[in-house]
């Protein structure tokens, strides 16, 4: 299953780079992951408006880390303007933080994803210390998944054996970043999430198209799909 990251480059007309990339997109993909490079161009009221009516994962990536009456704040706008899902950071624990956003989420019908590893390698200077507790945290918010790096399929496993069936695990780090389609659905990802080796592509259709055999021809060898 795939999600396609939108995060238009600096030199690019936010608003139809984002549009025309959905309208080719959507019908063959799960879902969409909107993040700073878009929102902080165009806002959330011009991105509602490209977005409306679209039944598939709508999530915004602002990778939250506050305090949570702030988050919950953010939530709530998120909401608002027909996002369905949000990103926020695992790190800043429950009390006073998480405890808050998961009920607003709860409440706004937001599915709650937390990053629970990365995948640059600076992940491992402090947050792939703690993905155990990072994991059993999103268990106890009951958040609808975790991120978990493509880039290091072993990450991936250890948050399946943790996770089991209860969280939906979305994997960033095909492509550009050096993963190859399929090897994240392997490790036990439900999702993979890739951005600019479809939208930067001069055909996005045609690469979409690549990934999505690519991930189809790795998935029924591993995990004997058809
Ligand atoms: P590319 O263009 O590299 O885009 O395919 C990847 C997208 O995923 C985001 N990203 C992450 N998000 N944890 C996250 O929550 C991660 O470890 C991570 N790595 C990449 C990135 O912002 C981009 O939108």
């Amino acid at each position: 299953m795939l999600i396609v990251a939108l995060d238009p480059p600096s030199n690019a007309d936010v608003l139809s780079w984002v549009e025309e990339r959905f309208k080719t997109l959507k019908q063959y993909v799960q879902g969409f992951k909107i993040g700073l490079p878009a929102i902080i161009e165009i806002g959330l009221g011009p991105l509602a408006r490209i977005f409306r009516g679209y039944s598939g994962l709508l999530i915004a990536d602002l990778k939250l880390a506050d305090i949570g009456d702030v988050m919950s704040i953010v939530a709530e706008r998120l909401a608002m303007h027909g996002f369905n899902a949000v990103i926020a950071h695992a790190f800043i624990g429950y009390e006073q933080a998480l405890d808050k956003l998961s009920a607003v989420c709860r409440e706004k019908g937001l599915k709650l994803i937390l990053v629970v590893s990365m995948s640059h390698k600076g992940s491992r200077e402090f947050i792939d210390r703690h993905v155990k507790e990072f994991v059993e945290l999103a268990k106890s918010v009951d958040a609808w998944g975790v991120v978990a790096p493509a880039t290091r399929p072993e990450i991936i496993r250890f948050v399946r054996e943790l996770a089991g069936k209860e969280l939906r695990i979305l994997s960033p780090g095909i492509g550009v970043q050096g993963a190859e389609p399929g090897t994240a659905i392997c490790s036990g990802a439900d999702y993979e999430i890739v951005g600019r080796v479809i939208t930067y592509s001069s055909n996005v259709l045609e690469s979409a198209f690549k990934v999505l055999e690519e991930q189809r021809k790795r998935a029924t060898q591993c995990l004997g799909l058809r």
